[in-house]
């Protein structure tokens, strides 16, 4: 079974030590260079549940946190997908299911666009999007806007 649940007050220092991992994890395919800390890693989060235009999930799987998925920038009439990291398991489909999730509870608020941004260089997450369903919208060399332009929801 799989679920997700919202980052929030309530987060564990050892839910902020998993962030951290699996935040070092992706840093070489993500070009970030910055140290992960725990404290920096707590300051993010912090942030994110102070902004509302931001929220951030758990991937819950079998009661077992596997990654994260969340919304980058939420607006009026659309939205910004991000921070998604698979941090435990193998590819399953779960990541997709969450990414769905995610899709499924944006168009309930009225989202008409949904977006993401990503590394032109990171192949693997392209493809993760656009068999989920998004398209190139905006590419340069480096980064790349994908947009949510099909309506297969979960
Ligand atoms: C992008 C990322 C989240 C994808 O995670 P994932 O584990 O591959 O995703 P899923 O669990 O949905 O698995 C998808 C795979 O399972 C397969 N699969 C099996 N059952 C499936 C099902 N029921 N539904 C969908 N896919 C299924 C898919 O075909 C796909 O296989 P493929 O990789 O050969 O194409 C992961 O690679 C990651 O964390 N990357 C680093 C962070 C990152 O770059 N994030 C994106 C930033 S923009």
């Amino acid at each position: 079974m799989l679920s997700l649940k919202l980052v929030d007050n309530n987060i564990t220092s050892d839910e902020i030590k998993l962030l951290a991992k699996w935040r070092k994890k992706v840093q070489p395919l993500w070009e970030e260079t910055f140290e992960v800390t725990y404290e920096g890693t707590k300051k993010w989060i912090a942030g994110i549940i102070a902004n509302p235009k931001k929220m951030l999930f758990f991937v819950v799987k079998d009661g077992k946190l596997i990654g994260h998925v969340g919304y980058d920038e939420i607006r009026d009439d659309y939205c910004y997908i991000g921070n998604v990291i698979r941090g435990e398991g193998k590819s399953d489909g779960s990541m997709t299911y969450a990414v769905k999730l995610l899709i499924n509870m944006a168009t309930k608020f009225n989202v008409k666009n949904i977006f993401l941004s990503a590394l032109s260089s990171n192949e693997k997450a392209i493809k993760f999007y656009e068999d989920i369903g998004f398209k190139v919208f905006i590419y340069d060399i480096k980064n790349l806007i994908m947009k949510y332009e099909n309506n297969t929801l979960v």
